[in-house]
C-alpha cells in the first residue's frame, strides 16, 4: 500500500508570522497523524522561520521552487542544497504557475528534477494539461510529453524521491475541481506511462497525488480512487482547518 501524501501549495501568501501561526496550528491539529506525509510548501523567506518552528513534528516542509545549480553566479536564485539547509525536504517542481507565467520548459524542469534528487531532497514533480488541450483531446499526449521531458534521464534509483502531483491546469485555483473519475483516468495513464519508462514495481509503488480545487467536501472521493494517493492542496491550505480536515479526508 502506498502511503498517503498530503501537500499544502501556500503560493505567494503569508508573512512569517502567520506561517508560524498556522503551522503551530496544524502541529495542533494533526499531532496524532501518523500514517500520512503531510507537507507544508511555503514561500521562501519564511522556511527558515516555518521549519524551526515545526521542529521535529510529523509535518514536512516544501519549497515552491529551486534552480538547478549549487551556487554561483545566478541572481536571485536559491539552490536545492540551501533549500535543505533552511530545513526542507521536499521541492515542487514544475508547477503550471512556473511552467505559464515564467516560461519553465521540460527541459529545465528536468535538470531541477536531477538537482533536487541528487541533493537527497524530494520532488513533488507536477504535470497537467490545460482547458484547451483538455477539449482537443491531447490529454494524455500532453502528460506523456511532460512526463517524458521531466524523467528524461532520471535513475530508477533515484525516482525513489519523486512524487508526481496531477494538476489539471483548468481545475487550479477555479473551483472546479477534475471529477473522481476523470482524475483516476488520468492517473492510471500516469501509472502505466511510468510502468513503461520504468517498471511496474516503480510504478506500483509511486505516489501520484491531485491537485486542483482540492476542498474538506471532495477530498475523500478523489483519495478514494485507486490510483490517486495523495493531494497538492493550494487555496484551501491556507486555513489550518480547511487542511485539516483535507488531512484526515473529513468533509
Ligand atoms: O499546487 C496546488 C494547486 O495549484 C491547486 O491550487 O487553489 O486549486 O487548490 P488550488
Amino acid at each position: 500500500m502506498r502511503r498517503p501524501f498530503i501537500a499544502g501549495n501556500w503560493k505567494l501568501h503569508k508573512t512569517t508570522a502567520e506561517a508560524v501561526t498556522l503551522v503551530k496550528a496544524l502541529e495542533a491539529g494533526l499531532a496524532d497523524v501518523t500514517d500520512r506525509d503531510i507537507v507544508v510548501a511555503p514561500v521562501f523567506t519564511v522556511l527558515t522561520s516555518v521549519s524551526s518552528a515545526l521542529g521535529d513534528s510529523n509535518i514536512a516542509v516544501a519549497a515552491q521552487n529551486c534552480f538547478p545549480e549549487m551556487q554561483g553566479a545566478y541572481t536571485g536564485e536559491v539552490s536545492p542544497l540551501l533549500l535543505k539547509d533552511a530545513g526542507c525536504r521536499y521541492v515542487i517542481v514544475g508547477h503550471s504557475e512556473r511552467r505559464q507565467l515564467f516560461g519553465e520548459t521540460d527541459g529545465f524542469i528536468n535538470r531541477k528534477l536531477k538537482a533536487v534528487v541528487d541533493t537527497g531532497l524530494t520532488a513533488i514533480f507536477c504535470v497537467g494539461e490545460t482547458l484547451e488541450e483538455r477539449e482537443q483531446g491531447r490529454t494524455f499526449e500532453v502528460l506523456e510529453k511532460q512526463l517524458r521531458g521531466g524523467l528524461e534521464n532520471l535513475l530508477r534509483d533515484a525516482m525513489a524521491r519523486v512524487v508526481v502531483a496531477y494538476e489539471p491546469v483548468w481545475a487550479i485555483g477555479t473551483g472546479k475541481t477534475a471529477s473522481a473519475a476523470q482524475a483516476q483516468q488520468a492517473h492510471a495513464f500516469i501509472r502505466d506511462l511510468l510502468s513503461r519508462l520504468y517498471d511496474a514495481d516503480l510504478a506500483c509503488r509511486i505516489r501520484i497525488v491531485y491537485g486542483g480545487s482540492v476542498k474538506p467536501d471532495n477530498v475523500d472521493g478523489l483519495l478514494s480512487q485507486q490510483d490517486i494517493d495523495g493531494a497538492l492542496v493550494g487555496g484551501a491550505s491556507l486555513k489550518a482547518e480547511d487542511f485539516i480536515r483535507i488531512v484526515r479526508f473529513l468533509p
